[in-house]
């Protein structure tokens, strides 16, 4: 995680951003610490990067790289006001002594759009994520890569519209894929829990699931109660003044995926 040091909305790259409206910097600290908190309390290890003066977007790490058994495949960003996040996160993961790093050549924003299933990665594409940047993945973590089709330019990254809740099992948003993509899915995860409109609007996607708790925006109420009938233990959280720049829960967490140790 990032801490929101810099936080600010001073340039418009997705349709929820506007550089006109005010940010409270600090509340945005105290909801993310908020986040940080409950991570902690659920048992879950939270390392932390430097933020960087002038990277306003950088409390979204979930974008800085793709990890996946130890290897790492930082991202290239879209729009060159977040370029230099790249670099800060190539830093970290080389200087927590990781061997497998590699910066990728094609446009992608990490786990914006690559959602990691098991040993599958669902891969976003149409408006961050270039579609050739997809087998670029697959060679670097040597994993399985589903290409879906974003439609929706609320639902900007893979991230707004679909979540992993387990290994084997997501939520989504129907509204925000094509008709193709949507059949995919469909295929894939006969039985996933499909969001409303309402509750994909507020971010409720925008999740992080330990496979038992599913940490999402307290506002996602229909979404917790669904998971909740399903076995899950909804936790809700207030990342308010994040949603100022479009991103919540997930955005905010890059997750580290360590190969079992045999
Ligand atoms: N303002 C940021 C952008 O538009 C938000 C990124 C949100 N991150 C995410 N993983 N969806 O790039």
């Amino acid at each position: 995680m990032c801490r929101p040091t810099y936080f600010d909305v001073t340039y418009e790259i997705n349709p929820w951003m506007n550089a006109s409206k005010p940010v409270d910097t600090d509340l945005a600290i105290e909801q993310w610490e908020g986040l940080r908190r409950l991570y902690l309390r659920y048992g879950h290890a939270v390392d932390l990067i430097e933020p960087v003066e002038g990277l306003p977007d950088m409390v979204f790490s979930a974008n800085g790289a793709t990890v996946l058994d130890d290897r790492v495949l930082v991202a290239r960003f879209r729009h060159a006001e977040r370029a230099a996040e790249g670099t800060a996160h190539r830093e970290w993961f080389a200087s927590r002594g990781y061997r497998d790093i590699r910066t990728a050549t094609y446009v992608n924003e990490a786990e914006g759009d690559y959602m990691v299933v098991g040993r599958t990665v669902l891969a976003g594409t149409g408006f961050r994520t270039d579609a050739r940047a997809h087998a670029e993945l697959r060679d670097a973590l040597g994993c399985e890569v589903v290409t879906l089709n974003l439609t929706d330019p609320r639902f900007y990254h893979l991230d707004t519209a679909l979540a992993v809740l387990s290994d084997s099992e997501v939520m989504y948003y129907p509204g925000a894929f094509s008709a193709e993509s949507l059949a995919t899915l469909r295929e894939l995860y006969p039985d996933a829990v499909i969001a409303e409109e309402a509750d994909a609007e507020v971010f409720g996607l925008n999740a992080v699931s330990d496979g038992l708790h599913v940490f999402l925006p307290d506002t996602a109420t229909g979404l917790a109660a669904q998971l909740r009938r399903r076995g899950f233990e909804p936790v809700g959280v207030d990342l308010s003044e994040l949603l100022k720049a479009g991103g919540s829960v997930k955005c905010c967490t890059l997750e580290i995926r360590h190969q079992a140790q045999a």
